[in-house]
């Protein structure tokens, strides 16, 4: 603290607005959107409804959400030109960079600033925007797999058409697998939105300089990319798989990860707020569960990754600082399980997470929010006169 200012790093004790979006309570592990709970949700609602929910903060009817989807199919082509931007990336490039850089891009395709006055405005960006990133979200899949990128099929459903997009092979008929899309409709559901995370945080404070839509969107990719953050999925899966070629020898890894010398974290494990069950977490491990058996898969990942959980769960440290799967610990075992590669998990978390960046950063323009600017305190030099080169 410095006079008026007090650090507060990481803003573990700052809140940054008010907002009317979503709930948590860490202690008891309780996630609502717009006052419905995550558990209903995840059973009874689809994503495109969600979507709706978190954003105009009300579950549509039946003629608001046909119109909503219609309004989205309207939207959904991408211009032929962004074909040159994804082209110019090699094979190698890891798909998050691909995806914030393929966001920012469509800037040049579509108009820049949002009236936020205007309610058809904001809706029509609203609009083409989760009727293009779906595609992009595709693409990016395509390339990383060598496969000619496909468009999408207006007689399918929102996520039924993602997926189609995703996984139809040049070909083939696409046919729909019940099961399959219900699991990624729940995973995205689960993904929507979790108030003022990192990705969040950042769609705000860009957003608050009045940067467009998509500019703000761009910039919640990158902070989610982060290994602490969305990109957590992906090392889960890596950290799993270097522990089933250790032997499954999970007990040196506990071990890693409780001495302070070693930089090794249990990746899916801790969190910010949850200081109890991440209850997304306890979701998508039944839906790991129930989609593995489904599919007739026995990976012994799933196997690891319980007995990881089960050895931490039990772990005097771990109880200590309260440290429990959260929701990256076991979302990676299904995308896995649904042939998407490790690389892609956390674009699946954006995919998931852009209705809750929209919503959160419409809330953040609508209510006049001031523009982010925090203030420091200052241990650097004090005042001293400039020596010429010469004399340095
Ligand atoms: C997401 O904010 C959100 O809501 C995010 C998210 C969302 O939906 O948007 O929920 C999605 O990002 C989930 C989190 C995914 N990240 C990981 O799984 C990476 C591993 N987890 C950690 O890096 C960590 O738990 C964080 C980043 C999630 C939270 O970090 P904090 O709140 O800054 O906690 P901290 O780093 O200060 O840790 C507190 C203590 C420390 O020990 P001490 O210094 O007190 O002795 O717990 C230890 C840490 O060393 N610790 C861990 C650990 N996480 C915390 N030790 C080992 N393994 C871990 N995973």
């Amino acid at each position: 603290t410095n006079g008026m200012i007090t650090i507060d790093p990481g803003y573990k004790n700052t809140g940054s607005c008010e907002s009317a979006i979503t709930f948590l309570d860490g202690e008891k592990g309780i996630l609502r959107y717009r006052g419905y709970s995550i558990e209903e949700l995840a059973e009874k609602a689809d994503f495109l409804e969600v979507a709706y929910l978190l954003i105009f903060g009300e579950l549509p009817n039946k003629v608001e959400l046909e119109k909503f989807h219609a309004d989205i199919k309207e939207e959904s082509q991408v211009d032929e030109e962004m074909k040159k931007i994804l082209d110019g990336f090699p094979k190698s490039a890891h798909p998050m960079g691909v995806l914030s850089s393929l966001t920012s891009a469509l800037i040049a395709f579509n108009p820049t600033t949002v009236d936020v006055s205007s309610e058809k405005d904001m809706y029509h960006a609203i609009v083409r925007i989760l009727a293009k990133f779906p595609v992009l979200v595709a693409w990016t899949l395509r390339k990383k797999k060598g496969l000619p990128l496909d468009y999408g099929d207006d007689t399918l459903g929102y996520v039924e058409n993602i997926h189609k997009m995703m996984f139809k092979k040049p070909n083939q008929m696409y046919c729909k697998d019940d099961l399959v899309i219900d699991a990624l409709d729940k995973l995205l559901i689960l993904h929507a939105d979790h108030e003022q995370n990192c990705s969040t945080s950042t769609v705000r404070i860009v957003g608050s300089s009045h940067a467009g839509l998509f500019a703000s969107l761009s910039a919640g990719i990158s902070a989610l990319w982060g290994p602490l953050h969305g990109g957590a999925n992906q090392a889960v899966l890596e950290m799993l798989e270097a522990i089933e070629k250790d032997g499954g020898d999970t007990k040196k890894y506990m071990a890693k990860a409780k001495d302070k010398s070693d930089p090794f974290r249990l990746m899916g494990f801790g969190h910010r707020v949850y200081k109890n069950f991440d209850p997304r977490a306890k979701i998508i491990k039944k839906a790991a569960d129930d989609v593995l058996a489904n599919l007739g898969i026995d990976d012994p990942i799933l196997a690891i990754a319980k007995g990881l959980e089960k050895e931490a769960l039990e772990d005097q440290y771990f109880v200590d600082r309260k440290l429990y799967p959260n929701v990256d610990f076991y979302s990676g075992i299904i995308y896995r399980a649904l042939g998407i590669p490790t690389e892609m998990f956390t674009v699946m978390f954006a995919l998931g997470r852009l209705p809750g960046w929209i919503a959160q950063w419409r809330e953040m323009r609508l209510r006049g929010e001031p523009i982010g600017r925090p203030r420091q305190v200052y241990i650097g030099a004090n005042l001293r006169p400039f020596v010429e080169v010469s004399k340095r």
